[in-house]
Order: C-alpha cells, then structure tokens, then sequence
C-alpha cells in the first residue's frame, strides 16, 4: 500500500511558498505493541500549524524532510487496543498523509456513526476548533445576557461559533471579518447583531467602527487575529472587560517581531483580564462541550460552515487560503474514503 505524505522541505520564511512541502511516498507504517494503525481520511488545516512549522514554536519543532502534523478525521485499521476496532471511526492528531499511528495513551475521540451526522461534521461543527469556540468563551469570557461580545475573525471557523453560542447567551454580538461578503454572512447566516469589515481600515476608522457597532462597550473581547484589530478593540472596552486570547493569525506569516498594541494600557485603566488558552488543554471536557453543540445543532440554534478541498497534492493551495481569507469555513482537506466494509461491521 502506498502511504503519500505532505513533509516539511524548509521552513517558511514569511507567508509559506509550495515549494517549503513536498509530495512523498513513505511506507505504511507498522504499529507496535498497543499502537493503532490508522487510514486518514480528513485531514483539519489551522492557522497553528504556520506556526508548528518555525523552528521555535510553542509545540514542538517539525523535523525538515517530517511529515506535517494536524487533527485528522481517521478510520482504524489495526487496532492495538481494546478500546478500538478495525472500521472504528475517531478524531485523533495524525499527519498530512495517507496513515498514521495513534499511540498508546494518544488523545482520541471516538465517533459515533448512529446519528447520520456527516462525517466533515466531526471536524467542523464538534471538532477541536468548536471545542475552542466553546471553552474559550464559556470559560474566559464568562458571557451573560445583555453583554457585548465583540469577535475578530468571525466568519472562521471558530469565530463563527463563538458568535452563535454567544447570542444564544442572550449577548449582544459585533462580528470582525474581511469583506463585504463575509459581513453580509455574518449577519445572514451566523446571527450577529452587527458586522464590520476590517479590511483598509485604519486604527483610527477601526475604532470608530467598534465604537459605533458597540454603543455600551465591549465586554468581551474573542480575539482570533491580533494586530491592529486587537488595539482597536482595547480603545473600547468596559471596566471588567475579558480578553479572550484565542489566536493571532495576523501575525504567523511575520517576518519580523512586530511591537505589540499601542492600548495595552487600557487594561490596567479598565481593570480587565487578557487570558490566552488552548483549546487542547479542555480534552477531558470535550464531551461537554459536544453534548451543547449538538443540543443546539438539533434545535436549529447553530451550525458550522465548511470548506473542504480533496486530495493532497493541493494542500499548499488549500493552506494557503487560511491567510488570504479565501477559505469560506472550516478549512479541511479530504483524502479518502471510509471502508464501507469496515462501517459496515462497526
Ligand atoms: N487557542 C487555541 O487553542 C486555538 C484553536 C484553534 C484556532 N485558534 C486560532 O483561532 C483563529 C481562527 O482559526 P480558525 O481555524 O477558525 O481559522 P479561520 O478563521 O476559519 O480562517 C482563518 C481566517 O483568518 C483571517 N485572517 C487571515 N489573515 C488575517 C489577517 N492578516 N488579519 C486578520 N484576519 C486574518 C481570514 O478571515 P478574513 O477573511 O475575515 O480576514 C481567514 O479566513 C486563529 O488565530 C487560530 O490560530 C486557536
């Protein structure tokens, strides 16, 4: 069997060019002891993994020649555990690639196939990026009715999430996102009570803008993107506000150590919190997090959007997207098939 991977040629400098990855025919790995043998059949791409590919990162350096890491929607081929079958189908970090192995003790979630939903749902809707969505807000932000929730990046894939939980929370919601088209969907399609374009904007304008769209203030901050629209956002927040760090995507792609926000004062004069966290570290509350998600999901209260691109020769072009704007929801790359054989059984 041939097992195709995407590996890691050098190391980005500035925005990634196809030429940092390379194509490579690797052999079917072979589990030992009590590992697991997977077949991946969705591969997730996130912003984070710009970042896993710097020599310096807060996850662990990829090896130049390695395949690259992400969350993968896999199917099992040779279980090493009790605890999974053959056909078995879970979400579990993988590889950009055709296999991959699941060690013993490794983080999985299992997937139930009894409830019809489609499997790129696992990725998008009750995947890790809605898990983030979830405790990020839930946990940091600590919305209550009749707050203002102000989100960058909200026509992602977790922004997009965080907007709809927090209006199901009673929140007044503001959404940040790159164009005419995204605003409209913001609105449209995700529910937010305002939506503001970002793009050619200066602080100054951005901070109008917020100021406008925001007339009580801005009690919770869900920032997904840094940069200019998190020193906007700091000129306009309430005593007590909570920062809820969540990404910086306008940074990955910098060259450069840029200076942080001109406002950061405000958090002093505001008496506010800035926390940072990763949504890996909820993995033990992970079903709580589901069990919401899908409540809302069949009452018709959220959904995720989704952009799925197949094969991985594209996967540069696919990634790519993540930082020019043009993935249009939860950025995945589709590589195989599940085995009906195998379904069939589980
Ligand atoms: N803390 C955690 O554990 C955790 C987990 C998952 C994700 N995250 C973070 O959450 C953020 C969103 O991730 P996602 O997976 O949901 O991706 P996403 O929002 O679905 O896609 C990335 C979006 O970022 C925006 N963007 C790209 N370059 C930008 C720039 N220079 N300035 C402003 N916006 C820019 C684009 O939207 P526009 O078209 O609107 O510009 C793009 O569509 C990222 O920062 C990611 O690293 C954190």
């Amino acid at each position: 069997m041939e097992n195709r991977q995407v590996v890691l040629r050098r190391r980005p400098r500035g925005l990634p060019r196809a030429a940092d990855f390379a194509l490579a025919d690797a052999l079917v790995p072979e589990p030992a002891g009590n590992e697991t043998l997977l077949r991946n059949l969705y591969c997730s791409l996130d912003p984070a993994m710009r970042r896993w590919m710097d020599e310096d990162n807060y996850a662990g350096s990829i090896p130049l020649g390695a395949p690259l890491p992400c969350l993968c929607l896999s199917q099992v081929v040779k279980s090493g555990t009790g605890a999974l079958q053959a056909g078995d189908m879970l979400l579990a970090m993988g590889l950009v690639g055709e296999f991959s192995i699941l060690g013993a003790g490794d983080w999985f979630s299992r997937i139930d196939r009894g409830g019809q939903v489609p499997l790129s749902h696992h990725l998008s809707l009750y995947g890790l990026n809605a898990m983030t969505a979830y405790f990020g807000l839930m946990d940091i932000g600590r919305p209550t009715a009749g707050e203002t929730v102000l989100v960058s990046g909200a026509a992602g894939s977790v922004g997009s999430l965080v907007g709809q939980i927090a209006k199901i929370k009673g929140c007044h919601t503001v959404g940040i996102a790159g164009g005419v088209r995204k605003c409209r969907r913001l609105m449209g399609e995700f529910s937010f009570d305002a939506a503001l374009d970002y793009q050619h904007r200066s602080l100054d304008q951005l901070t109008t803008d917020i100021r406008a769209a925001c007339p009580d203030g801005v009690d919770i901050y869900f920032d997904n993107v840094g940069g200019i629209v998190l020193d906007a956002a700091l000129a306009v927040i309430n005593r007590h506000a909570r920062l809820v760090e969540c990404g910086m995507v306008s940074q990955y792609n910098a060259s450069e150590h840029s200076p942080g926000p001109g406002n950061i004062w405000q958090i002093i004069a505001k008496t506010a919190t800035m926390r940072g966290f990763l949504g890996r570290d909820y993995l033990d509350r992970y079903s709580e997090a589901i069990t919401h998600l899908r409540n809302w999901a069949t009452e018709g209260r959220i959904h995720a959007r989704e952009h799925i691109e197949t094969g991985l020769e594209n996967f540069y072009d696919t990634f790519v997207r993540l930082f020019d704007g043009s993935n249009e929801g939860k950025l995945m790359l589709k590589i195989g098939e599940p085995d009906q054989e195998f379904t069939a059984l589980s």
